[in-house]
């Protein structure tokens, strides 16, 4: 069976072939396809941002398909950037635009420190929302319902007042899970797929499909 991964991240798609690589599928991304669309991430939650990228994408080259759509939320910002993550730099309605200098990781992470400065409440969390759609047998109605596959997993923490680490990819530098006195970016590819929300969904997510391929 052949799987596509809509994404274009590829410290995502990194993460996603590691947690499926036990599976007996072939795991295609969107640059195996020569993708040359982009479904735009404009619902206002994870779980339908999600379901329109698999939606869109597994119509489209009619393949099965997973999708995420992941962020992070910050108490002190009222969930902030969340389904903006991608693009928080650019969000000039919330906090202003920060310019892009190196990229737009970096922009996203130097907005969310200025915002936070002095500011003793730094909780915050990782989420992700996961779905499994097969154009051949899923039904939008069917994923609405839960019917369809999906999973949604989390990874709680702090903030951190500067960047450490360089693994991983977008606000990991600055993303201290609990119970860790390293940021995301300072742990091995393992470690952060043990504990991090992807890991925790995409898990979840092979449980289901495991039960419906068997
Ligand atoms: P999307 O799911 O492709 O829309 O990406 C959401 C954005 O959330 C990414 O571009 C990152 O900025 C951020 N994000 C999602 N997952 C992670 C993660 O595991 N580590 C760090 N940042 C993440």
């Amino acid at each position: 069976m052949k799987i596509l991964i809509a994404t274009t991240n590829q410290g995502k798609l990194k993460e996603f072939k590691r947690l499926l690589k036990d599976l007996d599928i072939e795991v295609l991304s969107l640059k195996d396809m020569n993708n040359t669309f982009e479904v735009e991430e404009d619902r206002p939650t994870f779980i339908e941002n999600a379901i329109k990228k698999a939606k869109e994408y597994g119509d489209f080259y009619k393949l099965p398909v997973i999708a995420e759509d992941a962020g992070l939320e910050i108490e002190a910002l009222g969930g902030f950037p969340g389904v903006y993550s991608a693009r928080f730099f650019a969000l000039s309605t919330f906090g202003g635009e920060e310019p892009v200098q190196d990229n737009k990781d970096r922009a996203n992470i130097l907005k969310v420190l200025r915002l936070l400065e002095n500011q003793e409440n730094r909780k915050a969390r990782f989420v992700s929302n996961v779905v499994f759609y097969n154009p051949e047998n899923s039904t939008e109605e069917e994923i609405d319902k839960g019917f369809g596959l999906w999973s949604e997993g989390y990874c709680y923490g702090e903030i951190t007042t500067q960047p450490y680490g360089e693994e991983g990819f977008g606000y990991d530098p600055i993303f201290k899970p609990e119970g860790y006195d390293k940021t995301m970016a300072q742990l091995t590819p393992e470690e952060k797929n043990k504990i991090s929300h992807r890991g925790k969904a995409v898990r979840k997510l092979i449980k289901n499909l495991s039960k419906l391929l068997s």
